[in-house]
């Protein structure tokens, strides 16, 4: 069973509710990892617990909400391993994980709709990483984190 986990601040988490809707019919493991409501939360108290179990392998795949999905790929892409993408398309959700590899989509709960989200999830979740010269640049990205290229 395909594991995703999810999580959002206050702005993202209605439509964190309605992506969660969508996974479990589509026969997803899903993990919510907050937040839940209305109350005006800090996106990195979301982000951060999410962004960690991608970088230390724990988690394979993750999906971020918060307003306009800034702040949480800012977040997430602090950390090793991450490569959060921020999609407010359903071509730049193919990309991200065909020449990206994202591991972590992430999504504006203010910009993106509903019928959009699903999309750009679905989209995501059954792209393929096609390796090759973009395994080649993902590299030389892998180079900045270890130190040794600034
Ligand atoms: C919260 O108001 C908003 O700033 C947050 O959800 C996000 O958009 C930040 O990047």
């Amino acid at each position: 069973m395909e594991k995703i986990t999810i999580a959002s601040d206050h702005a993202g988490a209605e439509l964190k509710e309605d992506i969660k809707i969508f996974l479990k019919k589509r026969g997803c493991d899903v993990l919510d990892m907050g937040s839940s409501g209305n109350e005006s939360v800090d996106y990195p108290d979301y982000g951060i617990p999410v962004a960690e179990k991608v970088s230390n392998g724990e988690l394979k795949k993750a999906i971020l909400i918060c307003g306009t999905g800034i702040g949480m790929s800012i977040v997430a892409n602090k950390f090793p391993n991450v490569r959060a993408a921020l999609v407010n398309d359903v071509y730049a959700a193919r990309m991200a994980k065909e020449h990206n590899d994202a591991n972590i989509l992430v999504i504006g709960g203010r910009i993106a709709g509903k019928g959009l989200a699903q999309e750009m999830v679905k989209t995501w979740l059954d792209a393929k990483f096609e390796g090759g010269r973009h395994q080649r640049r993902l590299d030389k990205i892998k180079e900045i984190e270890k130190g040794m290229k600034r």
